[in-house]
């Protein structure tokens, strides 16, 4: 297909999400520009994606809280169409103990990309998560379920970036926002030749689980089985990082088609169903005839005990549905856990 639908910068594009809808964008006939200070990745990925989709994004390394070197760069790409802005930190544990890293690398990140873009023309798409809901009264939550007080540095710094988009897309009407908000993002490219790269003890079910699996760690804790739930585990909406990525390309064209109600919009991205812990821990037994070594262990401090999206707003106005089911998450995820297993990365 022929690059000629636009350019797209992409920050972050060579973490776990960015590389995926790196390559939705290629495949859907975007030029891609990666800026990424490798933080949380490796340049590797850069090749991986080009084995995938058979084009080298240009891929630029620098750190968002430069600055200057923010402004240098937007201005040595005078034709970007749109920016999707996923370069943050995001672990909610390392926010509690370390809040001004986040603040700094999240919120001043942005701000930064936004006074580079200032007076452009740009589409901009920025990650937010369902962490901005909290512990919902009433599910499936929708777009207009009001936020709650974020329970963690990381989620403020997701409220925040929203409310700084917000104002910042009424007051400069060059620039239209949609603020994408993930639920749980699983699984890897159907290749196999990306996917997630969690530093240290993974924080989150799925690497958790194929980590233990191929034997890196030696048990899986399943945190807390007494909660209000029907099984006693906690319940999340998981939503392929394939079908997540896609979301992204329709946001884009949905600000290029001029098919915004308004300059700021909100979207719930997930697959609307929720699965329990210990049903994604069955799940994977019975996909993979893998038996796990898990032991039920004491509730975490933090967590939400259930929430799932309602998506009938991005099915309705961004045209955008889940394709892909729990099945597709664990075989993918587990398929990318052999592949690391053989090719070492470097940030492992
Ligand atoms: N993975 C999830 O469960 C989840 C859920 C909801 C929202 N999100 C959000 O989605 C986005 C992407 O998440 P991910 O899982 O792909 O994370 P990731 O860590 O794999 O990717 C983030 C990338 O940003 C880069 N980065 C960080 N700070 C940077 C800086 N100052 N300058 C340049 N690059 C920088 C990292 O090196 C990394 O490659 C994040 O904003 C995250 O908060 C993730």
């Amino acid at each position: 297909m022929s690059n000629n639908k636009g350019l797209i910068l992409v920050t972050g594009g060579t973490g776990y999400i960015g590389a995926h809808t790196v390559v939705e964008l290629q495949q859907s006939g975007y030029q891609v520009v990666i800026i990424d200070n490798l933080l949380n990745s490796t340049v590797q990925i850069v090749d991986q994606i080009a084995a995938i989709t058979g084009q080298r994004p240009d891929f630029i390394k620098l750190d968002l809280r430069e600055k200057q070197q923010v402004a240098k760069l937007i201005n040595s790409y005078p034709n970007i169409e749109g920016v999707i802005h996923f370069a943050a930190s995001k672990s909610v544990s390392e926010s509690v103990g370390d809040p001004l890293l986040y603040y700094d690398n999240n919120v001043c990140s942005l701000v930064n990309l936004l006074h580079a873009i200032k007076g452009k023309p740009i589409k901009f798409v920025f990650s937010s998560s369902c962490t901005v809901y909290g512990e919902p009264d009433q599910l499936p939550v929708t777009e207009a379920t009001p936020l709650k007080a974020a329970t963690s540095p990381y989620g403020n710094t997701k409220q925040i970036g929203e409310a700084i988009l917000k104002d910042t897309a009424q007051a400069h009407s060059q620039l239209k926002v949609i603020a994408l908000r993930y639920f749980n993002p699983v699984g890897a490219h159907p290749s196999a030749l990306i996917g997630e790269l969690p530093k240290g003890v993974p924080q989150n079910l799925v690497p958790f689980v194929t980590q233990t699996a191929i034997g890196k760690r030696p048990q899986l804790i399943v945190y807390g089985n007494d909660y209000p739930t029907p099984d006693g585990s906690c319940i999340r909406d998981y939503i392929h990082v394939v079908d997540l990525a896609k979301a992204h390309v329709a946001a884009i064209q949905r600000m290029q088609h001029n098919e915004m109600l308004d300059v700021y919009e909100t979207f719930n991205i997930g697959t609307g169903k929720g699965n329990s812990v210990l049903e994604v821990i069955n799940a994977f037994e019975r996909i993979t005839n893998v038996k796990l070594n898990y032991r039920i262990g004491p509730r975490r401090e933090g967590d939400i005990i259930k929430i799932w999206a309602d998506v009938s707003k991005a099915t309705q106005e961004l045209k955008w549905t889940a394709q892909l089911n729990l099945d597709d998450m664990l075989s993918s995820a587990w398929a990318w856990e052999k592949y690391i297993n053989n090719n070492p990365f470097k940030n492992d």
